[in-house]
């Protein structure tokens, strides 16, 4: 298993280009299931995600054939339906297969994803809609079974704005009779660039990026081409980055409306930025204030930013209370963030920090994806050594070559085998 090693203290200058979405890419793979032909993606990062559901799809019978960061997705030969445990388990985002295959092969036997080291991640609302569209459901073995004549449309109250679960319900919509309406819909920058593949394929949807999604169903659906979004999660990691090592950077290749809030909260720190169409300029300050946040559903600040930022404002002058209030267990990355000499009071679902001067290179381990880039950060500015960064296959699932990027911006960081 390879490790990442951090020499901390340098300042970050320079460019970096974002890749393309991870969780964008990962449904609209699985919406090219909904017709038979072949459709090609541009702009998909390669990950260890992106591998793993390809392969899970290959075992459908989908070829992919990859050409840089674009993607041909032949689709036109699926005959099997099951998504098996020791794929699924290495990726819960399998589920979003569920939708697709239920709506255009009427039938799909899923592994349950299980849970995760964020939390228990239950999949109830996914179920309860297909349920409500007509697909009959049972649990055998760790196995989601569902199969469906037809579904039908339904109007839907889901009681928490799923990410993956808006996005099942507006594939699955897509081909069933009638219309769908999603209140209290996930609004995500994602869930807007699944719709707009879907309309390239002829689905008729409206309402994406608000809380009411309609899908007009029933209509045969094609192959088409689509350009992934660019990553928030990455470029928002790179801004933290950067306002962590007083850094001059630039971020290229971004949405900047996709980071609103985090580029709110990073100012408040005291970085200097400057937004443009497509790129973000970011000066880190001398002195990093510290900062509250509370992560929230979009457009709040988002809790894949959440340990990122904790990082951040264990170097500010002060103490900053951040409130999580998306996942029950998403502050595993605190106890590595302790052994680099970090202040955190954890009290249920809210982390004091009290900022230090500098935190201590320490060896250290990543447990999820989004804690790993929140060590390789707190790594770029401990002092006194070498941070060493295990499990790091835990990164890769979600950022590609990150520690490369950062190297380019001038930081002393390479991987090694461990
Ligand atoms: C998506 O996960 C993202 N993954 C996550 O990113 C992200 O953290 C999350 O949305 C929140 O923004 C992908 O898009 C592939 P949810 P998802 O369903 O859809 C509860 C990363 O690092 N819930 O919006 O699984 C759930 O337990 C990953 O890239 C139910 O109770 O998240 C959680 O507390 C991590 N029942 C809350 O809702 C359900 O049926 C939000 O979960 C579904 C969810």
């Amino acid at each position: 298993m390879d490790k990442i090693l951090v020499e901390g203290g340098y300042p970050l200058t320079g460019e970096v280009s974002i890749s393309g979405a991870k969780n964008a890419a990962l449904p609209i793979l699985a919406a090219c299931l909904l017709t038979e032909g072949v459709s090609l993606i541009h702009n998909v990062p390669s990950l260890r995600d992106i591998d793993t559901i390809k392969r899970i799809m290959g075992l459908l019978g989908v070829e992919f054939q990859q050409q840089g960061s674009s993607l041909a997705v032949n689709t036109g030969n699926v005959q099997h339906h099951v998504a098996p445990y020791e794929l699924v388990k290495t990726m819960r985002a399998s589920i979003l297969l569920l939708g697709p295959l239920v709506a255009k092969l009427g039938k799909a036997r899923i592994s349950l994803p299980g849970g995760c080291a964020i939390g228990a991640r239950p999949i109830n609302l996914h179920l309860k809609a297909l349920a409500s569209m007509g697909a009959n459901m049972y649990l055998d073995k760790g196995y989601i079974n569902a199969k469906a004549r037809r579904l039908k449309g339904i109007e839907i109250f889901l009681d928490i704005p799923t990410v993956t679960g808006t996005e099942n319900i507006m594939m699955a919509a897509t081909l069933a009779e009638g219309t769908t309406v999603i209140k209290n819909a996930a609004k995500e920058p994602e869930v807007q660039d699944l719709a707009e593949f879907l309309r390239s394929m002829g689905a008729t949807i409206s309402g994406d990026g608000t809380d009411t999604i309609i899908i007009e169903g029933g209509k045969e659906l094609r192959a088409t081409e689509h350009r992934v979004i660019p990553d928030r999660i990455e470029a928002g990691t790179f801004l933290i980055g950067a306002a962590m090592c007083a850094g001059d950077v630039t971020i290229k290749n971004c949405r900047p409306e996709h980071l609103t809030a985090v580029i709110e909260k990073v100012e408040s720190a005291g970085a200097r930025i400057r937004v443009h169409q497509d790129h973000i300029t970011v000066q880190g300050p001398e002195r990093i204030e510290s900062v509250d946040i509370k992560t929230m559903p979009y457009p709040g600040f988002p809790t894949d930013l959440q340990a990122q930022f904790m990082a951040f404002m264990s170097v500010a002058d002060g103490w900053s209370m951040i409130r999580e209030t998306i996942f029950e267990n998403r502050f595993i990355h605190v106890s590595e963030l302790r052994r680099l000499g970090a202040e955190i009071e954890i009290n249920g679902a809210q982390a004091l920090v009290r900022g230090q001067k500098q935190l201590l290179a320490a060896p250290v381990m990543a447990t999820d994806l989004r804690a790993s880039a929140c060590l390789v950060l707190a790594g770029l500015v401990a002092r006194g050594g070498l941070t060493e960064i295990h499990r790091i296959y835990h990164l890769d699932r979600g950022y590609e070559s990150l520690e490369k990027k950062f190297q380019r911006l001038g930081a002393r960081i390479w991987r090694e085998k461990a």
